[in-house]
């Protein structure tokens, strides 16, 4: 057993308490890889940015629990080697799918943990997320839970539709789990196919898909039940065209993805919102780094050559999401 403190992690609690009354949301970046752990550490530190860093079972799955867990130690260590003496930097898991698997994370240094009961009955969503939270809260681990359907994937549980969270809801979820956050649904969805092109307009101009706004208006109900109650954005990518266009012109085939319009998350971020979840848009901008540079280097095979290029586009777009978007930038506590 190891306690995120020893590790130089912090748990979310300080750092939403901050955004929310600050107006803006701190980035919650999956990492899978190295390179993406570098960019994501280089991007806070070069902002003065809090950051959460998550791994999904996927990711414990792909690279090793231990590993990540020991990369998000290293990471603690290289914010401080570039300059940063103090980093606020979370470890989380997202998208904990059993008791087990949070109990794991917070027993080998996670500093927060999502339980994802979103997809079972009302009661039984309470009942898991109430034993997480007990257990967490042991350890000053915050949790993250889920209230509301979120279309498309949410890794093992896959919903054709998505169902809003209910305002009527908030209130008995949150008190009686004693969450720390809660994720809602208000028309996000996971991956870079987030709308059907049916459900979208068409900009007469570009050709390109205008996908149909979030709902304020159950955000903002949200927020008049839960005063000041840390909210969370999962499914956040905007899947900005240029990496889509890069990767379709280096041979790729992503006909017609969409994200999220980067001005609602900038909107959704002035409110309650303080944490903002972004995956994909991590691998689009390493996908097309490396499509570029391997279609006009074909005689190269040496992975630095084209991982290199690769992390810089990832630090951009981190960066971009941190100044422009999401209003984190400058905002450690010291
Ligand atoms: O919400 C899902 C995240 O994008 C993680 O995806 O389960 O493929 O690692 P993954
Ligand atoms: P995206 O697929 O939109 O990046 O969402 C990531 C996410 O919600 C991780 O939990
Ligand atoms: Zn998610």
């Amino acid at each position: 057993m190891v306690n995120y403190k020893e590790l130089g992690l912090v748990n979310t609690r300080e750092m939403f308490k901050r955004a929310v009354a600050g107006g803006y949301a701190i980035p919650a970046f999956n990492f899978n890889t190295m390179e993406q752990m570098q960019a994501i550490v280089q991007a806070a530190v070069e902002t003065k940015s809090p950051v959460i860093m998550q791994v999904s079972k996927g990711a414990r799955n792909y690279a090793n629990a231990t590993i990540l867990r020991y990369m998000a130690e290293g990471a603690v260590a290289y914010a401080k080697e570039l300059g940063c003496e103090h980093p606020e930097i979370v470890l989380h898991l997202d998208h904990g799918d059993s008791f087990e698997l949070c109990k794991d994370c917070i027993d080998m240094g996670f500093s927060s943990v999502m339980y994802d009961g979103s997809s079972l009955p009302y009661e039984e969503n309470i009942k898991i997320s109430r034993q997480v939270v007990e257990y967490a809260h042991k350890y000053d681990v915050t949790v993250e839970c889920e209230l509301g359907v979120l279309a498309g994937v949410e890794d093992e549980v896959a919903s054709e539709v998505s169902h809003y969270t209910k305002p009527e809801e908030v209130i008995d979820f949150a008190t009686r789990t004693g969450c720390d956050s809660l994720a809602i649904s208000i028309g996000t969805s996971h991956g870079a196919y987030k709308f059907k092109p049916e459900q979208c307009t068409r900009d007469p101009k570009t050709g390109k898909l205008v996908p149909p706004p979030l709902a304020f208006d159950v955000l903002h109900e949200i927020e008049n039940k839960l005063p000041g109650f840390p909210i969370v954005l999962h499914g956040s990518s905007s899947v900005p065209q240029e990496e889509v266009d890069t990767i379709n012109k280096f041979g790729g085939n992503l006909p017609d993805a969409v994200g999220i319009p980067e001005e609602q998350l900038r909107e959704a971020s002035k409110s309650a919102v303080c944490k903002i979840n972004i995956d994909s848009d991590s691998r689009l901008a390493m996908t097309a780094a490396v499509r570029q540079y391997l279609a006009e280097h074909p005689d190269h095979f040496d992975p630095r050559q084209y991982l290199k290029p690769a992390r810089e586009n990832m630090k951009k777009m981190y960066i971009h999401k941190i100044v422009d978007v999401l209003g984190s930038d400058g905002k450690l506590a010291q």
